[in-house]
């Protein structure tokens, strides 16, 4: 591990000002060094280390099994890559919720071994206390409301959160309060359009969403989705920029015959 911590372009004060410009924020996921690079080379403003590596690195059907030790590897792997965007981790179930002191020491050892510049979690005012200890360190925050799937056993659904009244009321109170505590941005997860463009009207800070609608400061996407890798995903906000699934098993399928056949390595490619 280097020892010496990058400072990166992307910083959390420059997204403050591209919310305060009206210029909208990219974000993507990232898990690996590879993919990483090409993130930071293709000009992303945030990469983040999500924990749905859970999901497409790992094959677990929720993001529940992460533990600090994975998000840590993914994250040091991702930020060795990164120049420029700004490396988000994410904080995996059950090393913040409960208590503020194990949270703290979770998000020191996130910092130190990843060199990355923030992470994120998922709740409201539940983890309040926990968030305000983080940022007390000088950690930046990204907070995570909307539909979060570190709580999918307490929900028991994917489905679009926040559509009556009084969830939608509960999360603008919740986006409140972590602006006030001093988190830099939010991840808004599938909700309504128009309560989207409603919290990042109110709000200062950025608000990125995934399926929250074009009304919110910035989009994220899982980039694995995005690619077209996982094909058993096909929720109604998520964008298809590529079907690598088939381009690679198409490779994949081409090599296993030129093997077969013995066309593979040919004179050029032996020595
Ligand atoms: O873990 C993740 O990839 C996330 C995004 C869906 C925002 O939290």
């Amino acid at each position: 591990m280097s020892t010496e911590s990058k400072t990166r372009a992307v910083t959390t004060y420059r997204l403050s000002e591209m919310k305060a410009r009206g210029e909208k924020i990219s974000m993507l996921t990232a898990y690996d060094y590879s993919m990483a690079r090409i993130l930071d080379e293709a000009g992303i403003d945030v990469i983040l280390v999500g924990d749905s590596a859970a999901n497409v690195m790992a094959g677990y059907e929720t993001t529940v099994p992460m533990t600090l030790d994975h998000m840590i590897y993914h994250g040091r792997s991702v930020a060795r890559a990164v120049e420029r965007a700004l490396v988000v981790v994410d904080m995996p179930f059950g090393t913040y919720q409960g208590n503020s002191k194990e949270a703290l020491a979770s998000a020191i050892r996130i910092m130190k071994e990843t060199e990355a510049d923030a992470i994120k979690l998922e709740g409201g005012v539940e983890v309040l206390e926990s968030i305000t200890r983080i940022l007390s360190a000088g950690i930046p925050v990204m907070g995570h409301l909307g539909l979060t799937p570190q709580s999918i056993h307490k929900f028991g659904t994917y489905t679009v959160r926040a559509k009556e009244e009084a969830e939608a009321e509960k999360l603008l109170e919740d986006a409140i309060a972590l602006e006030q505590a001093g988190c830099f941005g939010i991840v808004l997860e599938k909700i309504p359009a128009t309560l989207g463009a409603k919290v990042a009207a109110r709000l200062k800070i950025p608000l990125i969403g995934i399926g929250a609608g074009n009304g919110v400061d910035g989009q994220v996407l899982v980039v694995h989705d995005m690619l077209g890798i996982n094909n058993e995903f096909s929720p109604r906000f998520l964008r298809r920029y590529a079907d690598l699934y088939s381009t690679m098993k198409n490779a994949f399928e081409s090599y296993i015959a030129d093997v077969k056949s013995g066309d593979f390595p040919n004179e050029k490619e032996q020595y």
